[in-house]
């Protein structure tokens, strides 16, 4: 099972999603692995702060550089296995290979003013990628970071809707200072504080990936 994060756009929550994600799916369940194919290394730094902590089980972090590796890696792909993919913040061979591959790709996106245009972008590479692959690439959106109290995401939601590269999840994610604070201790939100409102809100992300995926 592959799970791609993924948007050209730096800065929406990949890292911190993927990070949440892969953390909250660890169980004897499943094989977890974390993808972290961003070259600033983010979730691999976060998994080496993690090790630190004997309480925590620290995740199988995989890196590849180059797209024959990652291909190579993607074949292996099997029911048991579940591949949490951060593919970075750019358009790339590497981030085409993964969202043409993927059972399941998310892409965040907040309230901000830039964001419509961030989306109008990628939809472009969605295109290009459906005609590669001869199949219409749908991705699910997550609204995350949004203002607490109340978000202006109408045009937004109105382009997506109009588009049949993007359908939006029911989850969403709120501006929280605990998905920054957690990272720190190399814990998702959960393990920094079972009762939060960011925690909540994983829990209904998680619910809702293992429900698309029915696994
Ligand atoms: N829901 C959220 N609430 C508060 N801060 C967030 C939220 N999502 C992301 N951030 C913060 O935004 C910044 C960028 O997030 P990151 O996951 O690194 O984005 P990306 O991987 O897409 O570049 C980080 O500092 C992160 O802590
Ligand atoms: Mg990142």
């Amino acid at each position: 099972m592959l799970i791609v994060l993924s948007h050209q756009k730096g800065g929406v929550g990949k890292s911190t999603i993927a990070w949440n994600l892969a953390t909250g799916l660890q169980n004897k369940k499943y094989a977890i692995e974390l993808v972290d194919l961003d070259v600033q290394q983010t979730l691999f730094y976060t998994n080496e702060i993690r090790k630190q902590n004997t309480k925590l089980n620290p995740l199988i972090v995989k890196q590849f550089g180059t797209v024959n590796d990652f291909k190579m890696y993607i074949q292996g792909d099997s029911e048991n296995r579940i591949s949490v993919i951060d593919v970075g913040g750019f358009d790339s061979d590497m981030a085409r290979v993964a969202i043409a591959s993927a059972d399941l790709v998310i892409t965040p996106v907040s309230d901000k003013n830039f964001e419509l245009l961030g989306v109008k972008t990628f939809e472009k590479t969605l295109k290009a990628i459906s005609t590669v692959i001869n199949d219409t690439v749908v991705v699910k959106v997550l609204l995350n970071n949004l203002n607490p109290r109340k978000s202006k995401i109408d045009d937004l939601v109105i382009f997506l809707n109009k588009s049949s590269h993007f359908e939006l999840m029911d989850s969403i994610l709120r501006t929280r200072v605990d998905f920054d604070r957690s990272v720190g201790e190399g814990k998702n939100v959960i393990e920094y504080d079972k009762k939060s409102k960011a925690s909540k809100e994983i829990k209904n992300l998680i619910k809702e990936t293992i429900h698309i995926l029915n696994i």
